[in-house]
């Protein structure tokens, strides 16, 4: 029921993304691909369209939704009392995997966008697919990522269909997403700014440009205190553990785990041949990773880390897929 359309560089998609804007402007949900992960993207004016995204997703409706724009000239009729550091990073870092949170234009965009909020996060999306759309459509299109809320984000068209078949009209399939995680969120409404979500963009990047800048201590595994961080994200249907890297340890914990007669699947860089699956563990994998743990018949998953030097935004990831729990 749910249409995917091929959109690349090599076919003629005008008809394509005519069919998504009519879509979109006629209050409906299309899937999209962004730089980061793919998204579900309705007329963020239309508060019966943005319905249908918590809908399909299962997601609470206190959980504010980030909305895209074509470039930092629209962004800026959607937003007031700007700061200038939210200007130096729209000028370093758009189009790109940077989601700034900024005081809404009072009655802008539909209430359940940005769950109530004063503030929207918004973005300028750094992927061809995604900035034809919003050129074409000429609207702000919100979009969180096209999965199932709690699962994994989708990083290819076949994640979305797999989530969202009969659920929505249209995936408009651009290929695998380049970064495989989502955007940075950096607070612009606090001094110094907070990073409420790492991402690609680094707080060492952030900081270069606009100076000292914090992260969130809910990005640490703390108590949350703003929406969305207090559910359970990305998580596979088996238990996922962090573990240490050493391959002496995992080896343990393989024979540990086959010795209850259980079936265990490893997310590492490393190929354990013990183990009864294994799947890559890299930022731009991580998602496809725990997707494909969904297809096997394992009972525990591990998730083999170097704490100290990992990516910050890849051990975030997993540290909530594993909701913080290490394997002893
Ligand atoms: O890369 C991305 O950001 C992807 C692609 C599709 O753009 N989108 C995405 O959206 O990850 P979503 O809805 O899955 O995540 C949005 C995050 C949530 O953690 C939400 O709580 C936070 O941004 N957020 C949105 N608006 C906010 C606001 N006004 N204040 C604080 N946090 C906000
Ligand atoms: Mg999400």
């Amino acid at each position: 029921e749910t249409k995917t359309i091929l959109v690349d560089e090599h076919v003629n998609n005008d008809e394509s993304y005519a069919q998504a804007v009519d879509y979109i402007r006629g209050g409906e949900v299309v899937a999209f691909p962004t730089e980061t992960v793919y998204g579900l993207g309705a007329d963020a004016m239309n508060a019966t369209a943005v319905d249908k995204i918590f809908a399909a997703k299962g997601r609470p409706t206190d959980n504010p939704l980030i909305v895209h724009v074509d470039s930092k000239e629209t962004a800026l009729e959607y937003v007031e009392d700007v700061p200038e550091k939210a200007l130096q990073c729209m000028d370093a870092f758009w189009p790109g995997a940077l989601t700034l949170i900024l005081q809404a234009k009072p009655d802008t965009f539909a209430s359940n966008v940005t769950a109530g909020l004063p503030t929207v996060g918004i973005r300028v999306p750094n992927h061809p697919v995604a900035l034809n759309l919003l050129k074409r459509l000429k609207r702000p299109v919100a979009a969180p990522s096209a999965n199932t809320s709690g699962k994994p984000s989708p990083t290819m068209a076949g994640h979305v269909y797999f989530d969202m078949d009969t659920k929505i009209p249209l995936i408009l399939d651009g290929g695998p997403t380049q970064v495989g995680i989502e955007s940075t969120v950096l607070d612009m409404t606090s001094a110094p700014p907070v990073i409420l979500r790492p991402g690609q963009v680094t707080k060492e990047q952030l900081e270069e440009v606009i100076g000292t800048v914090r992260l969130s201590s809910e990005t640490k595994g703390n108590t949350p205190k703003s929406p969305g961080m207090k559910y359970a994200h990305y998580a596979p249907a088996a238990p996922l553990y962090l573990i240490e890297h050493n391959s002496k340890l995992i080896e343990k914990a393989i024979d540990h785990i086959h010795g209850k007669k259980k079936k265990i699947a490893v997310l590492s860089r490393e190929d354990f041949e013990t183990a009864d699956y294994c799947f890559p563990l890299a930022v731009d994998k991580l998602y496809d990773s725990l997707r494909k743990c969904d297809q096997t018949d394992a009972d525990l998953i591990l998730a083999c880390v170097l704490p100290e030097n990992e990516d910050a935004a890849l051990m975030n990831r997993l540290e909530k897929a594993a909701d913080h729990k290490w394997f002893s």
